[in-house]
Formats: C-alpha cells, sequence, structure tokens
C-alpha cells in the first residue's frame, strides 16, 4: 500500500455537521493508511502509535478538507464562458451538443480533457463526478487521465438517443445500451476512477432506453447521474414526453433510476415542488446544487434552504460548462448570493444558507456521496488542502473562521500549498509561486 502515515500541524476546519464548524488552531491532524485518525489540540493528546509518524510543519496555514464538485461536464471544459447569454435549450442546441459531437474524434479529446485534468489537479476540488460524451474512446481516455491525476472520481458516458442532433446522439436505445456495456467492460480495473451511469436528461433518452439502463445498473450495481427539473421550457417538454408521469422526478423512478438501491445525483432542481421534494427525500436521492449555472443560463435559483429542511441530502456542482469556474469555492460564495437574491425576491421565510452550511455542503456533503468523505472527523479518508491566507492579509487580527471565511471569497490556485487525495500528494500539483 502507498499510504501514507503522517501528522500535519496547523490551523485546522472542518464541519462535524451541517451548522457546527470545527476551528482548531495549532493542532494536530493524524493520516494513518489514508484515514483521518482525527485532530487533536496537543502533540502529546495523540495516541502512542502515532507520535512516530512524521510530523508535517504548517504553522499559521490552514488545513481543510478537499471540496467535492458533484456534477461538472468534461467535454464543455474547452468553451467555458462562450454562450452565456443563452437559457439551457438553446444553449445546449448551439453550444453543448456541436462540442460534445467533436469527441468522436479522440484526438480532440485528448487534447481537450488534458487540459480539463491540468486544470482539476491545480484546483481545490478532490473529488469529482463529470459526464463525459456518448463516445465510448473518449471517455476512457478521460477515465484514464483522471485515473493517474491522484483525483477520485466518478464518470459518465452520456446516454442519449432521441431529441439531439444526428452527429451526437446515439442510433437507437439498443446501441446506446449496447457501447455502455463494451464501456463497462473495459473501465472495471481502475481504483480511483469509477463509471456511473448518464442518461443525460429525460429528453434525451426513450423509454427504451431507460428501460435498458435499468437493466444495467441491476446488472453492475451502478449509481446514477442527470438532470432534473432545471429550466422552465425544459418541465413543461418533460410533461409532454411522458404524460403518464406524476412529476419530472417520477420519470426516473418509473425506470428504477431515481434513488432507493440506486445511490443517485440530480443536478439542479430548481423547480423541485413538495411530491417531487418527497420524492427525493423517501428514497435518498442528492441534489447537485449548482448556483452559478443557475444564473447563467438564468434558469432560476433553487431553494436550497427548502432542501436542508427537508433533510435532503445535498452538495454543490460547478455544473461546467453551465458554470464558468470548476473551483467549489466559487460554488460556496454563489451558493451565499443567490439565496440572500432568493429572499429577497419574495422567498421570505427562507434565510440565506449561512458560511458553515455551504462549507459543509462543499465538503462533507457532497462528499458523502463518495462515503466517508469530506471532514476530518476519525475514520474519514484523508482527503486535504494545505491553504495561505489570501494576500493582502488585512492588517488587523482575524479569527480561524474569519480567516475560512477569506479562503472561501478570495483564495485562488495561488493559496494551495498542498493537496492529498486519500493521504497521498497529489501528483500533478503543483504550486508555481511557492
Ligand atoms: N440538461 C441536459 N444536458 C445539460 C447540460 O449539458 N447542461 C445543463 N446545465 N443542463 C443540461
Ligand atoms: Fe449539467
Amino acid at each position: 500500500m502507498e499510504y501514507r502515515n503522517f501528522v500535519l500541524k496547523g490551523d485546522i476546519c472542518y464541519s462535524k455537521t451541517l451548522n457546527s464548524l470545527v476551528t482548531a488552531e495549532n493542532s494536530f491532524l493524524v493520516c494513518t493508511e489514508g484515514k483521518s485518525a482525527g485532530v487533536f489540540s496537543q502533540f502529546s493528546h495523540i495516541p502512542l502509535p502515532y507520535r512516530q509518524f512524521p510530523c508535517i510543519d504548517y504553522t499559521g496555514k490552514l488545513i481543510i478538507p478537499g471540496l467535492v464538485d458533484l456534477h461538472m461536464h468534461a467535454p464543455q471544459f474547452a468553451f467555458r464562458s462562450l454562450g452565456m447569454d443563452m437559457e439551457l435549450l438553446e444553449w445546449l442546441e448551439t453550444w453543448a451538443f456541436p462540442e460534445e459531437a467533436k469527441y468522436q474524434d479522440t484526438n480532440y479529446a485528448l487534447r481537450s480533457y488534458r487540459a480539463l485534468v491540468e486544470d482539476l489537479q491545480q484546483g481545490p476540488n478532490t473529488r469529482i463526478c463529470l459526464f463525459g460524451t456518448v463516445h465510448v474512446p473518449a471517455t476512457l481516455l478521460l477515465m484514464d487521465l483522471l485515473e493517474k491525476s491522484g483525483l477520485v472520481c466518478m464518470v459518465g458516458k452520456v446516454n442519449m438517443d432521441r431529441n439531439s442532433p444526428d452527429t451526437l446522439r446515439e442510433e437507437d436505445a439498443a446501441r446506446s445500451a449496447a457501447s455502455t456495456q463494451v464501456w463497462l467492460e473495459q473501465c472495471g480495473t481502475y481504483k480511483n476512477c469509477k463509471p456511473i451511469l448518464t442518461p443525460r436528461f429525460i429528453p434525451s433518452c426513450t423509454d427504451e432506453l431507460m428501460r435498458r439502463l435499468s437493466d444495467l445498473q441491476q446488472r453492475y450495481g451502478l449509481p446514477l447521474q442527470s438532470h432534473l427539473s432545471e429550466n422552465l421550457r425544459e418541465i413543461a417538454w418533460v410533461r409532454e414526453l411522458c404524460p403518464e408521469s406524476s412529476c419530472y422526478g417520477d420519470a426516473y423512478a418509473r425506470f428504477d433510476l431515481f434513488g432507493d438501491r440506486v445511490p443517485t445525483i440530480m443536478a439542479h432542481c430548481v423547480y423541485s415542488e413538495s411530491e417531487e421534494i418527497a420524492l427525493m427525500q423517501r428514497r435518498g436521492v442528492y441534489v447537485a446544487h449548482c448556483p452559478q449555472s443557475n444564473m447563467n443560463l438564468a434558469s432560476g435559483i433553487a431553494p436550497a434552504r427548502r432542501y436542508l429542511e427537508a433533510g435532503l441530502s445535498m452538495g454543490l456542482g460547478s455544473d461546467v460548462a453551465g458554470g464558468v469556474h470548476t473551483s467549489i469555492f466559487r460554488a460556496m460564495t454563489d451558493g451565499m448570493g443567490v439565496s440572500k437574491l432568493r429572499r429577497c425576491m419574495g422567498a421570505c421565510d427562507e434565510a440565506p444558507l449561512t458560511l458553515e452550511e455551504v462549507f459543509f455542503l462543499g465538503t462533507q456533503g457532497g462528499g458523502s456521496f463518495f462515503g466517508p468523505v469530506g471532514s476530518f472527523e476519525a475514520g474519514y479518508e484523508f482527503d486535504a488542502l494545505v491553504m495561505e491566507d489570501p494576500h493582502p492579509v488585512p492588517p488587523f487580527p482575524l479569527t480561524l473562521r474569519e480567516r475560512l471565511e477569506r479562503i472561501v471569497w478570495c483564495s485562488d490556485e495561488r493559496s494551495i500549498l498542498r493537496k492529498y487525495v486519500r493521504g497521498i500528494p497529489v501528483p500533478g500539483f503543483s504550486n508555481p509561486v511557492r
């Protein structure tokens, strides 16, 4: 095992629960076999066997859990920031679909995915759920690159057999399912990069395809990711396509592709109402809240406070390229921002999200989809960032919580000094400033 045993010394912050943030100044975080053994305020409090581990001194630096992106589109990274004056369906037709069709060409995919993976290695996210494209070779290539990157990812070969251009659409349900099976047979050996079933969204998938995907889900025991209730025109379209479904979520549930025994992430959920919320709650479906994308594509503002109150599992997503920024710090601050706007726009009973809450969502909230991930409580997998206070540091004293607040709002890649995933330093990570 290449797992490391070591201790980090520094100013440690992590979430215990949604509302409780632990701030431990000048403390010791123990990593054993790639897992946290807890945080200790003094060296002498560290259990004896761990005291012999090498102690790396980051006095004066912050140590926080790695961030988790529950939703992004790998092939859209290349065109981030373009077409941001369109709404979802027009933007898909104009930008997303034509660009994704290019991934038929593996050379194009290689160039583009290399740039994406380098960006992800240098940024603050340690766990990511990604959509690929419909193409098996390009999706395997993406998984190869991610496997070597040191990050832990779930990647989906996308399924779509209707309502998209001939250049991208799979010929029919049988062929879409068959190539999904070919993909699954070829990606079984990765350690860090696992497959996740990825029907794009209901308008892209026939009933016959959904039935076949449900069979594959059962045969391979796969998790699933898709989109839900993002945009009003999309929702009206789903109602037309699936008149028998009582809500958009039910259109997945009818095929047993909506939580329960299928670990499921649904991106956006801007317009989920009580029936859909109850279905998600009962079936343990995760919401990937993607505030920047919701603004850029003028989708609306997801009622994150309502979802927290309903006890839904929730994390944050960049939704690149609906979102422009891969960093989940940006999703945290956008999450706070849009929750305040929602309140101003009439949702008077919905309190804005706090720093503690968005920090939880971007670490442990999304991390729990991967297991015990996103905290430093003993037993959690050791994903950690060592961060420097963003410059210029103000000329007055700051509490550790305030320093974390500055990290969330104003840090960038220059602030990240070290990045560990499961106790292993991310291989390509290099901070050019240090
Ligand atoms: N719904 C279906 N496909 C997509 C996509 O690529 N991006 C977003 N934001 N929503 C979608
Ligand atoms: Fe998306």
